[in-house]
């Protein structure tokens, strides 16, 4: 955590996006300037003229898209994205919608200050379409996933999980409804909960993220 001089504590947000960026709009509705210090910095994209760009501009916070195409691989695109996140002095990046992968020289800048959000409850259908593979393999139950971010496909340790009932007539659409407002709610709390200290990561050696839920929240709905 970060401290600005003469003002309280401030707990500073970086929030990848490739999206609409509806997550994005809850982190700034509901903790931006608001609740444990939290201050969203910087919203980076890999893709252009996106919604959640657009989202971040409204609210005054500072954005920029780094596109694959305009670097020489994956990691160079990755190390200035990653000297952006320094200079912006994020205590944690959060992937709201965020759809590709990041590679090992970024994240091992940043070890377990990277979290994710995945619509499925992991290990159970990582990749991009955990709505759509979790209809078609017939589950009865999904959720919603906050986890680390390692250098896998959804794989890194489970710090939140909430799970939602998978209805006979559910579509894509109508499942994708539910889950995201499953998302709104626990992606803030999660980012409540790390920003308050209250989350700490597995030890060498185990998976097992420890979570201090004893608190209520502070987050207003
Ligand atoms: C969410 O469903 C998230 O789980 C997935 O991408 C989607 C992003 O939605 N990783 P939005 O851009 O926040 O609206």
């Amino acid at each position: 955590m970060s401290v600005r001089e003469g003002c309280s504590p401030v707990f500073r947000l970086a929030v990848l996006v490739s999206g609409s960026g509806s997550n994005l709009q809850v982190i700034i509705d509901r903790l931006h300037g608001k609740v444990a210090g939290i201050e969203v910095v910087a919203v980076f994209s890999n893709a252009p003229g996106v919604l959640a760009l657009e989202r971040a501009e409204r609210a005054d916070i500072p954005s920029a898209v780094f596109p694959l195409e305009d670097h020489d691989d994956r990691e160079s695109r990755d190390l200035a994205m990653a000297a952006a996140i320094e200079s912006a002095k994020a205590d944690l990046v959060v992937l709201a919608g965020y759809m590709h992968t990041l590679t090992r020289v970024f994240l091992e800048r940043f070890p377990h200050r990277v979290i994710n959000l995945h619509p499925a409850l992991l290990p159970s259908f990582p990749g991009t379409d955990g709505i759509g593979d979790a209809i078609r393999y017939g589950v009865k139950f999904t959720g919603v996933t906050v986890h680390f971010v390692d250098e896998g496909t959804d794989s890194g340790p489970i710090i939140r999980q909430e799970p939602l009932p998978v209805h006979d007539d559910d579509t894509a659409a109508s499942l994708a409804t539910r889950i995201h407002a499953l998302e709104h709610r626990l992606l803030p709390r999660v980012i409540e909960l790390v920003a308050l200290g209250r989350v700490t990561p597995p030890p060498q050696g185990s998976r097992l993220v420890r979570v201090d839920d004893s608190q209520p929240s502070q987050i207003q709905w």
